[in-house]
Parts: structure tokens; sequence; C-alpha cells
């Protein structure tokens, strides 16, 4: 059986696009970058400040969920879109990957991946279908399969294993999917380390079993950015056109344009809210760190043409006088500045691939990183 498309291609320009995908919960526009809101919150931001700086999307996460408070309890109060009140889009991670950095005592086997709660030390299991099962409940609009994803570096052997039994994993979501309600979407992942057959040979076998979109995964675990765009190369060719595509865990604003001029159209990453929580904000002349000295008596802000308040109005001294003093206002500022620089970016591109003027911006863009902070 076919699977229908909901992502419809609006423009391109090389080999960036623009796009919209039509969700249960509404449009998302692409290239989308969405915020992670892990356990059904933004960490130090109001759902509202990420609507207005113009999020489509958000990320939450089936490990933390199905943990606490429980994927049933979700369900029975409506859903994650009512129980948050973010009520907009939410894609929804499968959970391999936390299990691998944040569980105790995990064991990988055919059937499922075997693990010790951090919250509790409780024995959960997580297998596919039980992934799609928490994610179904959970009332995701993009479902991811569950996969296994290997750090780098890493030994050929142990990438290959890990990319085919992902494949399996991804036909066993596939199945376990097919109850899903109309409208409602899963994403295959890619692995296959840095080895291009690999990468290859994952992408054709999730191409053939058919997704609505796909995702590269198994990335920003290690390796240097040259070779993270390598296998983007390698990857998106094989992956259909007119299918949404989908960068995982990915990354600084740098990574994100290079990705996009790749032919990229979604993202998700915690580094702006957490850098954000570590006194760095993200600006058009590259990273900021508000804990420097040289900050304090500055009565400047970090952008005078930022198009979001806080950014335009608050002075570099007080920024770094609320970080220095570990006040909490200090982290929900930066990490509200970061999320609205990093949705401004995401903006701009789509307006730039638009008009075709994706080239100049982009070159633009780097060289105003490149000029930094003065
Ligand atoms: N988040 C970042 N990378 C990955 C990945 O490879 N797989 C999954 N499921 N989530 C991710």
């Amino acid at each position: 059986m076919s699977v229908p498309n909901h992502f419809e291609l609006l423009g391109r320009d090389g080999a960036a696009r623009t796009g919209r995908l039509t969700t249960p919960h509404g449009v998302v526009r692409t290239p989308a970058f969405m915020p992670v809101g892990t356990a059904g919150a933004m960490k130090g931001l109001h759902w509202r400040e990420v609507r207005d700086a113009g999020a489509d999307i958000v990320l939450g996460n089936t490990y933390h969920l199905m943990l606490r408070p429980g994927a049933e309890r979700i369900a029975a109060l409506g859903g994650l879109q009512r129980f948050t009140t973010w009520n907009g889009p939410m894609l929804t991670d499968s959970g391999g990957f936390q299990v691998m950095s944040l569980a105790q005592l995990r064991k990988v086997s055919e059937k499922a991946v075997n693990f010790r709660s951090h919250i509790d030390g409780a024995a959960i299991e997580l297998s596919p279908e039980r992934a799609i099962e928490v994610q179904l409940l959970l009332g995701s609009d993009i479902a991811m399969q569950l996969d296994e994803c290997v750090r780098l570096p890493a030994e050929r052997a142990d990438i290959e294993r890990a990319m085919q039994l992902s494949l399996r994993w991804a036909e066993r979501c596939k199945r376990a999917f097919e109850q899903a309600p109309d409208g409602h979407m899963l994403f295959g992942i890619v692995q296959g380390g840095d080895v291009p057959e690999l990468r290859h040979a994952s992408a054709r076998g999730l191409v053939d079993l058919g997704f609505h979109g796909y995702a590269i995964g198994g990335l920003a675990v290690g390796e240097p950015q040259e070779v993270m765009l390598a296998m983007i190369e390698e990857a998106a060719p094989i992956l259909p056109a007119d299918r949404p595509r989908y960068l995982m865990g990915v990354g600084t604003p740098e990574d994100i344009l290079e990705a996009v001029a790749r032919g990229i159209d979604m993202f998700d990453c915690v580094m702006p809210t957490r850098n954000g929580r570590h006194g760095v904000a993200f600006t058009p002349f590259g990273p900021v760190n508000l804990r420097n000295a040289r900050h304090a008596d500055d009565p400047r802000p970090l952008d005078e043409d930022s198009d979001w308040p806080s950014t335009r109005n608050c002075s570099r001294a007080y920024l770094h006088h609320l970080v220095k003093s570990g006040e909490t206002l200090g982290a929900m500022l930066l990490s509200e500045i970061n999320i609205a620089y990093y949705q401004r970016l995401m903006r701009d591109m789509r307006g730039a691939i638009a008009d075709g003027s994706f080239g100049t911006f982009r070159a633009q863009t780097r060289a105003g990183w490149a000029q930094g902070d003065i």
C-alpha cells in the first residue's frame, strides 16, 4: 500500500528546498527548526514564546514521557498537545537515542532494547512495537521509528550491525503504525555512521519500505562537521525528492545552514536552550558568551537590528549580571533569544530559497558569523 504524502515542495534553489508539511495539528513551513521540549516542557521558555518566535513544530521524547508521567496517563488526559497546551504540531523521537545516552544497564537484542530507568531504576523494555504504541498514545503528529544509533568513531562491523537492526526495526515500526489515525506520519531513520556504502544501503532499504518522511540519524555524535556534511551528501540523493528530510539532533546555526544547502528540511537540537542556560547567545555575529567580563559595562543590546524585543532591548551588561548572579531570568532570556535567533534564521532561509537568493544569503550569513562579535 502506498504511503500518503503530506509534504508539498514550494521552491528549490540549488539543492536547498522550501515547502510545507501538513500535520493533524497544523502546517509546518520548511526548512523548519523544532525546539526540543523533551519532557513536555521547553526548558526556560513558555510555549507562547516558542510560538511567537515563529516555531511551527516542537519535539517531544518518547523515552522521558513514557517513564514520567507515562504514555497511558497522557492519552487519558487528551494527548500531549492538550496536556502541554502547546496544541500545535509535535514530532516525537522514538527513544532509542535517549536510551543510549541516559539509561543504565541497557541491552539491545533483536526483539527490543531493555534498560533501567534513569529516574527510579525500573526495568523497561522498549520494542519497535511499543515505541510506536507510545507515540500513538501521545498523539504525536510525526512518530519516529525505533533505531540504534552508534557513537563515532566506531568499528565498521558495529555500525553495520546497528544499521541492519535499525532497518529490521523500521519494518516492524511500519507494520505497527498501520493502526495510526489518518494524517499522522512515521519517519524512517537512515543510519550507517561514517561509511558511505552503509548510508546508501540504509537509505535504499528505507525507501523500499516506504515512509512519510526520512530522517538522517547517527550524526553529530562525535564526527567532524565535514564528515557529517559528507554523509548528508551520500544519503540525500537516494531519498525521494517529494518527501521531507530531517537531520536529527543538529546543530549549530552553521551546521543547519550547510545542511539546508544540501537538501535537508527539518532539524531539532537542544543547543539554543542548553547553551542559553549556560550563558551563550547565538547572534548574526556568531556566539557571544555573556559570562565574559567584557560585557559588564556594555550598554549595547546583543543585536540592535533584531526583530525580537529581548535581543534588541536587553543590554549586554544586564544579561551579564543575570548570568553571573545565577538568576533564573538570565537563562530564560537567553533561551528565548536563541530560539528566536534560530527561528529567524529558518525564516530568512525559507525566504531566500523562495526568491532564488539562497547562495547570496548563505555567503552573507557566513561572513557575519566569521566577522565575530565586536
Ligand atoms: N537524535 C539525534 N540523533 C538521533 C538518531 O540517530 N536516532 C534517533 N532516534 N534520535 C536521534
